[in-house]
């Protein structure tokens, strides 16, 4: 079997304009233009490049964006004054804090002091809650374009075994959440579980968001398998991610490449987060 590739890219370029950038219009002929703020602090250059690529979005959508830039001994308390400026700024409607952050500021406090209504990240714990809950919320960007990916693929996860190999609370633990709303039955893989290859054997579909590279190969994956792979690694130049692209696509049915697979959805799901954002605090 060769694997049916689940173009990112593709799925991206078609949602920015072809339903978005519509929904951006409707907005504007309100005087609403939908408003994002990224905070990064320091010169990491994966995070300067990911930052590139959501301002990149934004101005396919039509929506605005503006990254403010600090450097790397910025103190805790002048990150959580800006935050807090951009909470009461009635013309911003999203903000997001690029991580990781340098080790002297506490992520969580970070995270905490950004407006539920504008953590287009969906990273607060009021969002998270809700997520958790069931209850309409800004869903974290990586499990939901994840989710438009399995949508899009045709893979009805109605009854489905999703294995999960990965529990962050950015992509692991949320994506088991949502696929459980969609009455998968779920197993959560990580680096302490014994016999992963069991795990796997009655997997429909595998999300695989580990962090190394190639972890996952094509004899671990049962025929016909969905395979997500959230993963990206530069290795001596060359991008790859936590699946073993070559060996997994004789196994799958359907995988997601790197790049141009969960990346660009992710970066789709904050430009449509932004948007609802924008349209839930003007319905206020
Ligand atoms: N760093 C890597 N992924 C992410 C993400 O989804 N959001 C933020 N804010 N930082 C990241």
């Amino acid at each position: 079997m060769t694997a049916k590739i689940i173009s990112g890219r593709e799925t991206a370029e078609h949602i920015l304009e072809k339903e978005l950038s519509k929904k951006v219009e409707v907005l504007k002929t309100k005087n609403i233009i939908p408003n994002l703020v990224v905070i990064l602090v320091g010169d990491m250059k994966a995070s300067a490049s990911y930052v590139k690529q959501k301002e990149k979005f934004a101005e396919k959508a039509g929506i605005k964006s503006e990254v403010r830039r600090f450097e790397s001994d910025i103190s805790e308390k002048d990150i959580l004054s800006e935050i807090d400026k951009i909470n009461n700024d009635p013309l911003i409607h999203g903000v997001i804090v690029q991580l990781p952050l340098p080790d002297h500021i506490s992520v969580a406090k970070v995270l905490n002091s950004i407006h539920p209504s504008k953590d287009v990240d969906g990273f607060t714990p009021n969002n998270v809650g809700k997520l958790f809950l069931g209850e309409d919320t800004l869903v974290s960007c990586t499990p939901k374009g994840i989710m438009q990916m399995l949508r899009i693929s045709g893979t009805d996860l109605n009854g489905k075994n999703v294995t999960v190999i990965g529990r962050s609370n950015i992509v692991g633990k949320p994506v088991s959440i949502l696929c459980q709303s969609e009455n998968a039955t779920v197993t959560m893989c990580h680096s302490r579980t014994k016999d992963l290859n069991h795990k796997l054997s009655d997997a429909d579909v595998i999300i695989v968001a580990v962090g190394v590279p190639k972890f996952i190969s094509g004899d671990q994956i049962p025929n016909g398998a969905v395979v997500i792979d959230v993963g990206i690694h530069n290795i001596d130049g060359k991008l790859c991610g936590d699946v073993d692209f070559d060996s997994a696509k004789e196994k799958a049915s359907a995988i997601t490449p790197v790049p141009g697979g969960v990346g660009p959805m992710t970066v789709c799901a904050l430009i449509e987060n932004t948007i609802i954002a924008a349209e839930r605090i003007h319905s206020a």
